[in-house]
């Protein structure tokens, strides 16, 4: 049995602090769900950390459900969250419904997460009554990247913040199970976590939150290009990939790989008929 929304609320009801952890295919979400974290987040980060795109804007649908199936087949507990791709939900409530449809018809999620407050409490509460949980997604949100400027943190003065508080009740009236806060003062994340009866998930925005959650290839040191402030590196798998692969360069160039452990043999006898029968067919 999964982790279930409302095993999720209770935590908060309990004062239990919630991880949560994205994965993108089936080794990683094995390994996470092992380690015990709860509710696995297929974020549409894929498109940078694993895709290599410089923003999450270019991922689609079908990315998505590539890789939230992958994930749904390394795991059995966690609850698995997939993150709506830029255009896939804000055009039209019917869009959502039917890639937020997709996404546990088809990939087999349980949750889905969408970027944006007040604007997106009426295709939340549609998502809901529909039977879709879903997770909100406000503060830093990556899919405006081009309307804020760049990744900038949000909430600042007061009524960006007032806008914010607004926006995470708006989400939960709307039937959101959670909000995710992302990149916004901690004091601002402290207010909502306090005023707000469903779990804060965050990011980037300080240690009040309910629960926290991180990408994979951040906290593991496994993303070439750049890690977040916010990121704290628990792993430095890019040094562990490399010292490996170097001496794996190294063992083949000097002849040392494979070893007799690695290869398989023949026997003497076999090896004997085996040049009799080239030698009498080669003549
Ligand atoms: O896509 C993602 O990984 C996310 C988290 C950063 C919250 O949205």
């Amino acid at each position: 049995m999964r982790t279930t929304i409302n095993q999720v609320q209770e935590m908060k009801r309990r004062g239990e602090r919630i991880a949560m952890l994205t994965a993108y295919d089936y080794p990683s979400a094995r390994f996470v769900e092992a380690a015990g974290v709860p509710m696995i987040l297929v974020g549409d980060s894929l498109g940078m950390v694993v895709l290599g795109y410089s923003s999450t804007i270019p991922v689609t649908m079908d990315d998505m459900i590539h890789h939230v199936k992958a994930v749904v087949r390394g795991t059995q507990k966690s609850m698995v969250v997939a993150d709506l791709p830029f255009l896939s939900y804000q055009a039209s409530s019917d869009d959502a419904v039917r890639n937020a449809g997709r996404m546990l018809q088809e990939a087999g999620a349980q949750a889905v997460k969408l970027e944006g407050g007040e604007p997106m409490a009426a295709t939340v509460r549609r998502l809901t009554q529909v039977g879709i949980p879903v997770q909100g997604h406000i503060g830093l949100t990556p899919q405006s990247a081009n309307q804020f400027g760049g990744y900038r943190v949000q909430g600042k003065t007061a009524s960006a913040a007032a806008q914010l508080v607004r926006d995470a009740e708006a989400l939960q009236t709307a039937g959101a199970f959670s909000v995710v806060l992302e990149g916004v003062p901690a004091e601002l994340a402290a207010l909502i976590t306090q005023r707000l009866t469903i779990p804060t998930i965050g990011i980037g925005a300080g240690p009040h939150c309910d629960g926290q959650v991180q990408v994979f290839h951040d906290m593991l040191g496994y993303y070439p290009d750049f890690t977040p402030r916010h990121a704290k590196q628990y792993a430095h798998l890019g040094d562990v990939i490399k010292q490996a692969v170097a001496g794996y360069i190294a063992e083949v160039a000097a002849g040392s790989f494979p070893a007799t452990e690695h290869s398989t043999s023949m026997s003497a006898e076999t090896m004997e008929a085996l040049l009799a029968e080239l030698a009498t067919s080669e003549s």
